[in-house]
């Protein structure tokens, strides 16, 4: 890191500060901060939009160009030449696997997608009309229950296999809450089909007959989930490393990281754009939900608009577009909601409200588009997203355990009552 320096002048203090500037290997530089505490100093940075949290070599994002790197490759050239589990192997290990690494670490997965049948009956105490994104908080915190052998997380090898576990459960967990919100038997994973392939045949199959998975969907299936994987610091993420901080264990730490992302402003919001786009109905109406996203005394928003970092296209929403004409090319379906979103964006990205703003389509806008063509209700989207995330998220957790790190303690502002003594409740 160069040794380029900040000078702070503070009100009443003698002399102004030196803070040091520190240097990634890309995007913007940052002031350590780190020392102003010894001077009684703190910084108010509500909602960590000027504020780096930690280093990190996993994922960078350029949010003026539009630009998504894992592990320095754009995110437009995975999708189109790479699979998911590939991804997986990628932020995991820094580089892109060899025929031999890739086919071991494929195998790995395979052999750690069957969860223990005695979480069955955790499932059973949820009921069945619960969201399944309760239940995923629920039965991934619980993975801790069933894994004591491997919960040392100083320990290299229990991170890994942790890692390992956490990929390819998560969409047999994900297909049983689906499942289980249908009534219908829970159908086991099979190590004969690819991972995306695996989990539609477990979301869609059913005891009474053959399901033949249809490629197409099932390479959609695995590029959404690609799309997915890991996004720098974002709430979720943040939050498993926050959690991860106080030692915690990894499932719990990811049973944190799918609870933050359920909120409509994150991951939950892929459920709402399709919930928008049912309100809207009718290209006619548009104009009207336009201009309530504009009404500062209105908070509707338009959902899968908008996004803290990206203030260009986000490049996985392009790839988003792409995929949904594919898959909907595929089914023969001609879905009027793809007509009503692409005249939204048409008509906000010509709106100086939103060119001001710089609001365009995030990742969540186009894939609830795809996954309802595909069968899957809106309260699975969110559901698809924790899934595509957990290795950005696991991977997230490694590097701050095997970094080292300090506990995450925020400071505040206090604007409370001052000191005052107790009231008798005879003289109140
Ligand atoms: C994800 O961080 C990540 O990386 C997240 C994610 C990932 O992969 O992990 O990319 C996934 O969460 C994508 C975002 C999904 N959320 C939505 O689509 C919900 C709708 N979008 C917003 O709520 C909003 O854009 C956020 C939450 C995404 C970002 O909020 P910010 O950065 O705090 O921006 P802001 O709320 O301060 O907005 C700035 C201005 C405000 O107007 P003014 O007060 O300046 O007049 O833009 C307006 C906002 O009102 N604005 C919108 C808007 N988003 C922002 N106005 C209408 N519609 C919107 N969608």
């Amino acid at each position: 890191m160069a040794d380029k320096k900040a000078t702070l002048s503070v009100h009443g203090a003698n002399e102004p500060l030196e803070l040091p500037i520190l240097s990634g290997s890309e995007g913007s530089d940052v002031i350590d901060i780190n020392s102003l505490a010894q001077h009684g100093l703190f910084t108010y940075d509500p909602g960590f939009v000027s504020t780096a949290a930690c280093m990190s070599a996993i994922t960078y994002i350029d949010g003026d160009k539009g630009v998504l790197l894992h592990r320095g490759y754009p995110i437009e050239q995975l999708a189109e030449h790479s699979d998911y589990l590939e991804l997986c192997y990628l932020l995991l290990n820094g580089e892109l696997p060899k025929r031999a690494e890739r086919e071991a670490f494929v195998e790995v997965i395979k052999n750690h997608t069957m969860v223990h049948d005695q979480l069955r009956n955790l499932f059973s105490g949820f009921r069945r009309d619960a969201h399944p994104m309760a239940i995923m908080c629920g039965v991934v915190g619980a993975l801790s229950a069933f894994y004591h052998d491997s919960l040392d997380i100083d320990d290299a090898e229990h991170r890994t296999i942790t890692a390992h576990r956490l990929i390819a459960k998560m969409p047999t967990l994900a297909a049983m809450s689906y499942k289980y919100s249908i009534g219908q038997p829970f159908v086991y994973p099979r190590n004969d089909l690819d991972y995306a392939a695996n989990f539609l045949h477990m979301m869609f199959a059913t005891p009474c007959e053959e399901y033949e998975v249809n490629p197409v969907l099932a390479k959609a299936m695995d590029r959404i989930f690609l799309l997915h994987a890991d996004h720098e610091q974002n709430a979720s993420t943040s939050t498993v490393r926050l959690a991860g901080s106080t030692g915690a264990n990894p499932f719990a730490c990811i049973a944190a990281g799918i609870a933050a992302l359920w909120g409509p402003a994150h991951g939950g919001a892929n459920e709402a754009v399709l919930d928008m786009l049912g309100d809207i109905g009718d290209e006619k109406n548009i104009d009207k939900f336009i201009a309530r996203a504009k009404d500062p005394n209105d908070t509707f928003r338009l959902m899968g608009f908008g996004h803290r970092v990206y203030k260009n296209y986000d490049p996985r929403a392009k790839v988003m577009q792409e995929t949904c004409r594919e898959v909907l090319d595929e089914l023969g379906i001609e879905d009027p909601m793809l007509r009503i979103a692409q005249r939204l964006e048409k008509i906000a990205l010509e709106d100086e409200y939103f060119i001001e703003r710089r609001l365009y389509p995030n990742v969540d806008f186009y894939t609830g588009i795809i996954l309802k063509a595909m069968g899957i209700p809106s309260t699975m989207f969110t559901v698809i997203f924790a899934t595509g995330r957990t290795p950005g998220w696991i991977t997230q957790w490694i590097e701050m355990i095997a970094g080292g790190y300090r506990i995450g303690r925020p400071r505040q502002l206090y604007t409370g009552v001052s000191r005052r003594d107790y009231v008798p409740l005879a003289k109140r």
